[in-house]
């Protein structure tokens, strides 16, 4: 460029300095896709997860899931596929445990024996995954705590099993999150997370993330490139902000879901609270033990005769939003039976104790006197459909 370049020349050119260091305290955002590949080890570009951006969050996730290694992906979904898609061929099966988040339910009935690859379906326990392990399983994945009644699966039981019959072992661990629950320190292998969720934590992005060994992250990222769903430089730098108040937003939400799940359980109105939380959930003893924290998510069926029921109280609320997702830092409540268990039959949504007036809280960071009160004056308006 010099004095003779024209103005279109200047509009493309003239002030970038692509290299530029601020020495400000934020990761600079380089949004370049089109990247100089001269003297470079490997051919940088976004869709091969190497840009700056890209590494930097990757980075920052696996540091807190204390994996050696990490990918970020353009929704939970896409992690979870991509990572499934890229560890076994056809032939193989993959053992997943019963209670499943419902997009993974439909990836693995829908999506895997279209590649040839046969799934089954086991209760989180050693003897009904050792008997459902079969000798073409390749991949064991857990969700722990489950959507939406708040199961624990024992992560080192699950990780055990599948080292000792060589097989590798996956969880989605999006409802803990990496402040409350590190997987990879019980022996699994690969962690995937819906970012969309706890991470993103504003009810604004939709990413997905994995945590693993360099080996593995090797082998998804080879597939990866191929399936194509990654995350632009602009993502990123709102995912690396929104990472940095991830523990003080999570510690948060786990005292405030504590908080409003003892009220609950006190409370006449209510007839059943799920957190594994509290000292007398069959869940307690293992999460007490795997977990940190027990995480922002609860679940409680009021007194109430049917789903319409349920539906007015939601209407009462005043702070607590109705909304699908989770993990914002606004409260948020959503029926199961109306959302993500909409799909199930009635009967096997019975079978799976998911009750028509279920409703699943996503605790934010709002103040717990104020959810109380809201949850309270809208359980008083219930009382008068209660049959007990
Ligand atoms: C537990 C769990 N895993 C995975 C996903 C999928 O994530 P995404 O919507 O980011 O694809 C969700 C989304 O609701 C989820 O709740």
């Amino acid at each position: 460029m010099n004095e003779q370049s024209g103005k279109a020349t200047l509009c493309v050119h003239a002030g970038k300095n692509a290299s530029l260091n601020s020495e400000g305290v934020n990761t600079p955002i380089f949004t370049s896709s089109a990247i100089d590949f001269l003297d470079q080890d490997d051919v940088r570009y976004p869709r091969n997860f190497n840009t700056v951006n890209q590494k930097v969050v990757s980075a920052k996730i696996a540091a807190l899931e204390g994996s050696e290694d990490g990918l970020l992906f353009g929704s939970g979904m896409a992690a979870i596929s991509n990572s499934i898609l890229a560890l076994v061929r056809s032939g193989d099966h993959v053992l997943f445990q019963k209670d499943l988040y419902g997009g993974t339910y439909q990836m693995a009935t829908q999506m895997l024996p279209q590649f040839g690859i046969s799934y089954s379906f086991s209760e989180p326990t050693l003897e009904a995954m050792e008997a459902a392990i079969r000798p073409e399983t390749k991949l064991i994945y857990i969700e722990t705590p489950s959507n939406p009644l708040l199961k624990v699966t024992d992560m080192e039981m699950v990780a055990g099993l599948a080292k000792a019959k060589g097989i590798l072992s996956m969880i989605d661990n999006t409802f803990a999150s990496p402040i409350n629950q590190n997987p990879i320190a019980f022996g699994i292998d690969i962690v995937a997370h819906s970012g969309s969720k706890y991470m993103g934590g504003h009810s604004d992005l939709l990413f997905g993330a994995i945590a693993t060994s360099h080996q593995l992250r090797q082998q998804i990222s080879e597939g990866g490139k191929i399936l194509g769903s990654n995350v632009n430089a602009t993502t990123c730098a709102l995912i690396e902000r929104s990472l940095k108040t991830l523990a003080l937003r999570v510690e948060k939400q786990n005292e405030n879901a504590q908080a409003l799940a003892e009220f609950l359980q006190e409370h006449p109105r209510v007839e059943a609270v799920y957190y594994p939380g509290l000292q007398d959930s069959p869940e307690h003893s293992i999460a007490s033990r795997q977990m940190k924290g027990f995480g922002g998510m609860l679940s409680f069926e009021p007194a109430l005769r049917s789903g319409a029921e349920a539906e007015s109280l939601i209407r009462k609320f005043k702070v607590i939003a109705p909304a699908v997702s989770l993990g914002g830092v606004e409260t948020i409540v959503n029926m199961p039976a109306r959302t993500s268990h909409s799909l199930l039959p009635a009967e096997e949504r019975k079978k799976a104790g998911v009750k028509d007036v279920l409703l699943r809280l996503s605790v934010g960071i709002e103040d717990s006197e104020d959810l109380m009160r809201d949850l309270d004056q809208a359980l008083q308006f219930a009382g008068i459909y209660a049959t007990s």
